[in-house]
């Protein structure tokens, strides 16, 4: 085992509310475990509709009254180029709090969520400045109007995140609301807040003034569910699994809430016969077991032209099978351990119903007698009308599904309920085109597969979310139009 060049340290597992760091009212807490020795590893604030109410109230005042809301947008902008400046100064002690508590790969953590969180930030904070209206020029059968609109925030964001990237989906959440002028009060996920909680204490050191970050730990159904309910919250972001953006959608009705949507996938991913196949293998290996497959656009539906299938099948299922899966604090693991008991039981359940319906070419068990590790598995001869292909299982498994032409692909791509991801691996322009202009989905990747920058917008079709995140569209999000007549008489 390598030790992480930083041990891992807790240093928070309270409530951020106003500036403060507090026990729950009730004085209750949950566990946290470290999915890779199933250990609990600290006790979190459990919070109920108390500690909710007291950290809208907070974010309100923040938003009505405080600084913040005299504060000019360019030291807004300030402000988060700091965060980014100590997270990188920290990186270290992040990434291996990050690996500890949610098991991924510190390699990984390195390569992936640390730069993303760094530039997310950094995006964000030089839009700050730069979020203007319009003049309009308006008919004038009514008189002379000077007419104008105006950028505003939207007010007090409600923002809950899941676990599968702890780190990144505070940035995605906190970087357009602040970098706009909202204040937040954030739920991170209950299985993975500790790198959240660190964040917001670096927050704090960047000089945020008190209440326009609050963070609030718990469980959905509580914590999660009086945030979404709560009068004085203008707008909910929401990332996690759709029945939970339905209950939300419900929840978040008679206050008529802004809301954003981030939800899953069961994305395809296409290789025709013409495609560079080992540069086609690492595309599928990274679209499905990057992360332990806990990603919502994970190409989890393979697609593969059947004069290759065979072939690309026996490598696949080869580099499957090398794939180094263990110790995340490993520097050469590639695959650690999934989130939560439940999240393997639930991937496990599927293993077991994919070897009912299908055949399992590759992996298909637990990697270890302790922590949550699964191997990497692959089904053979899938149709897209079985559970494994249109159930979202969030794990390091995938359906492969041979084709015969273009236009028959197309349309089992689109076979599905979700619409978040696909892509399409070939030397054909005009076949790489035809899919990227049918498929419907909010991302389509062209030989290549997840990759990401913070000035491009993400986010679904169908069940797949409402709204976009990341780049100028997530300003839309955060943000009112106000439009402005002033009358300039005769
Ligand atoms: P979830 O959608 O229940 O949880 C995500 C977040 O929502 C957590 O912070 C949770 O506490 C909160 N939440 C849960 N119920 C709530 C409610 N009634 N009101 C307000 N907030 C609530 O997801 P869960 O149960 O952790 O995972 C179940 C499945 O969801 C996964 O197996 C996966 O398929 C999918 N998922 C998708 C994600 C994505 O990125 N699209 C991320 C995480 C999970
Ligand atoms: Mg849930």
């Amino acid at each position: 085992m390598t030790i992480a060049a930083a041990p891992p340290r807790v240093t928070q597992t309270r409530n951020l509310i106003d500036g403060q760091w507090v026990e729950a009212r009730s004085g209750k807490t949950f566990d946290v475990f470290n999915p890779s020795t199933e250990q609990v590893i600290a006790q979190v604030a459990d919070s109920d509709a108390a500690d909710v109410d007291a950290a809208v109230i907070a974010a309100r005042r923040a938003f009505d009254e405080g600084p913040w809301s005299r504060m000019a947008a360019r030291e807004r902008g300030k402000l988060l180029y700091r965060l980014a400046d100590l997270i990188e100064q920290h990186a270290d002690e992040l990434a291996a709090l990050e690996v500890l508590n949610n098991g991924k790969p510190i390699g990984e953590v390195r390569f992936a969520d640390i730069p993303l969180v760094v530039s997310t930030f950094r995006y964000f904070a030089g839009w700050a400045d730069k979020i203007h209206g319009d003049t309009i020029p308006v008919d004038n059968h009514f008189g002379r109007f000077f007419c104008y609109t105006k950028k505003e925030p939207v007010g007090v964001c409600a923002q809950i995140i899941p676990w599968n990237f702890p780190m990144l989906m505070v940035t995605w959440k906190w970087g357009p609301a602040l970098a706009a002028g909202n204040t937040v009060v954030l739920k991170p996920a209950e299985q993975t807040p500790l790198t959240a909680l660190r964040l917001a204490e670096l927050a704090q050191e960047a000089g945020f003034p008190d209440g326009v970050i609050n963070v609030v730990n718990g469980f959905g159904e509580t914590a999660g569910a009086s945030l979404v309910k709560h009068r004085g919250a203008d707008k909910v972001a929401f990332t996690g699994h759709y029945q939970t953006a339905q209950h939300i959608m419900r929840d978040a009705a008679d206050t008529l809430k802004r809301i954003t949507f981030e939800l899953g996938g069961k994305s395809p991913n296409v290789v025709f016969a013409d495609a560079d196949l080992d540069q086609a293998v690492a595309g599928a290996m990274t679209g499905i077991f990057f992360n332990q497959g806990e990603v919502c656009c994970a190409g989890s539906r393979l697609f593969v032209e059947r004069s290759v299938h065979d072939e690309f099948v026996l490598k696949f299922a080869a580099a499957a099978d090398a794939r180094r899966v263990g110790d995340p604090f490993d520097e050469n693991t590639e695959q650690g351990a999934q989130v939560s008991q439940e999240q393997f039981d639930k991937v496990m359940g599927y293993i077991e119903l994919g070897k009912q319906e299908a055949n399992c070419v590759a992996g298909g068990e637990r990697a270890a007698d302790t922590g949550w590790f699964v191997r990497p598995t692959i089904f053979t001869g899938v149709t897209n009308d079985m559970r494994i292909a249109r159930e979202e299982i969030f794990g390091p498994v995938v359906s492969v599904l041979p084709f015969t032409d273009r236009r028959e692909v197309i349309e089992q791509a689109n076979d599905t309920d979700y619409g978040l991801a696909a892509a399409v691996w070939t030397r054909d322009i005009t076949k790489a085109f035809a899919l990227a202009d049918s498929v419907r989905a909010g991302t389509v990747w062209v030989n290549c597969f997840n990759t990401f920058d913070a000035a491009a917008p993400f986010g679904g079709y169908k069940f797949s979310g409402q709204g976009r995140e990341l780049g100028a569209e997530a300003l839309k999000a955060y943000t009112e139009t106000k439009t402005v007549w002033v009358n300039l008489g005769d």
